[in-house]
């Protein structure tokens, strides 16, 4: 389903904090930062002409996540920075002088990190950039998951000698966990989303992600017209829309969200007008994106910013985890899991339908931007969904066959 913005802040512009957070500047501090990481390095763009020759639009390129500081998802941009940024601003007030990101290893700093637990709920992928940010550090880490986490997820968080702790529900559920035991015991809560009196904090963490887009922009030979970013609370997508529109004001690319059939609680908000919370339903296969309300601030920015809402259902986005492992001949494979090929999963989609490819312009001078935004972060999925595991995708051995029977 396709839906335009007809919110009553479309086209308005961004509130002044919002575009503050998500600007140029902010974002080339992020990339600074990125340069103390021992293992960062711009992860991949990559063109898919054939599949864009049969879409019919004039190029896609996908920026692939799934190399992201070794944590396999965009959310390694996010909280790790959003820790790194506080473990500072802590040093700069038991210090009391400026505290730059060269002295984070400095013993006076990480004796101020080493007193700090900071604590998040996850559904997998922001857990382990605030755990892995934490370790960086030296401050401990405290990650609530919920029912519907996987033990290989958990697994991968705890490997950062972060505390694991099981909430029964969903995960809206293990936001309120999280959020009361921290109160309760003065940690600090990294989320990654917002609600009405926390906001700076989620902020920073999609001020992390814009360091993704400045790096996609250096590596296109030509600016997008069309981007289609997936969302869970529209944290990913607005951090890509909101700088987008800091940056090239009105000329901006058309940006349309992205929502699992299931779980849409941003395509519902920009139904009714204003952000919703939804009913929950069956679980979606696309597990990262499995939330039912919208951030407050990725709202504020998207109702402003975003063009369109899409949904896409389960086999959609399977169809395109196996799309991208066995590609059309001349275009290189790409491991994405469950919620990492869903902009293309819309993308396919809005081509494939005559209104909405009209509505959007799709047509041959269409450059799109996509953003895969996780590799195989549960690898035992990955196999089951697309019939062979990463490495045989990655080694490009798997035939049409073997994904088309699954
Ligand atoms: C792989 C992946 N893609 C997309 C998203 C959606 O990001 P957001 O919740 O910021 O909208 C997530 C969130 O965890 C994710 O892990």
């Amino acid at each position: 389903m396709f839906l335009h913005n007809n919110t009553p802040e479309y086209g308005t512009p961004m509130l002044d904090i919002d575009a503050a957070t998500l600007g140029v500047e902010a974002a080339v501090e992020v990339e600074r930062f990125l340069t103390f990481r021992d293992n960062h390095a711009p992860t991949p763009l990559i063109s898919l002409s054939a599949l864009a020759s049969r879409l019919g639009v004039a190029s896609i390129h996908i920026k692939d996540e799934g190399h992201r500081l070794g944590l396999g998802s965009f959310k390694a941009l996010g909280g790790s920075y959003a820790v790194v940024r506080l473990v500072l601003e802590a040093a700069e007030k038991a210090l009391g002088r400026a505290v730059d990101v060269q002295e984070l290893h400095a013993p006076e700093v990480m004796r101020v990190a080493r007193a700090m637990t900071v604590a998040c709920a996850t559904d997998g992928n922001h857990g382990r950039s605030v755990a892995q940010g934490a370790q960086l550090v030296g401050a401990k880490a405290a990650i609530f998951v919920h029912a519907g986490v996987s033990d290989e997820r958990v697994a991968a968080i705890a490997r950062f000698g972060a505390e694991m702790i099981r909430v029964d529900g969903t995960y809206d559920d293990s936001v309120r966990e999280a959020a009361r035991v921290a109160e309760e015991r003065g940690w600090t809560i990294v989320s990654d989303t917002s609600w009405p009196g926390y906001e700076r904090i989620p902020g920073l963490v999609m001020q992390g992600y814009t360091a993704l887009v400045r790096e996609a922009l250096r590596q296109m030979p030509e600016r997008p017209t069309h981007i289609f970013v997936q969302s869970g609370v529209g944290g990913i997508a607005a951090g890509v829309a909101g700088f987008m529109a800091a940056e090239f004001g009105g000329n901006r690319p058309k940006f349309i969200v992205v929502d699992p059939a299931r779980a849409a609680c941003l395509f519902e908000s920009a139904k009714a007008g204003h952000a919703v919370r939804i009913a929950h339903g069956e679980p979606t296969v696309m597990a990262m994106l499995e939330c039912y309300e919208p951030s407050l601030v990725a709202w504020r920015i998207l109702s402003r910013v975003a063009d369109g809402f899409m949904t896409v259902d389960e086999a959609d986005a399977v169809s395109a985890m196996r799309a991208l492992a066995t590609p059309l001949t001349g275009d290189p494979a790409i491991v994405a899991g469950e919620s990492g090929g869903v902009g293309l999963a819309a993308l396919i989609k809005a081509t494939c339908d005559p209104a909405i490819k009209a509505a959007l312009g799709l047509d041959e001078g269409a450059r799109v931007f996509l953003i895969n935004t996780e590799g195989a972060t549960d690898p035992e999925k990955y196999r089951e969904l697309v019939g062979a595991t990463p490495q045989e995708v990655q080694a490009g051995i798997v035939s049409h066959c073997a994904a088309e029977e699954k």
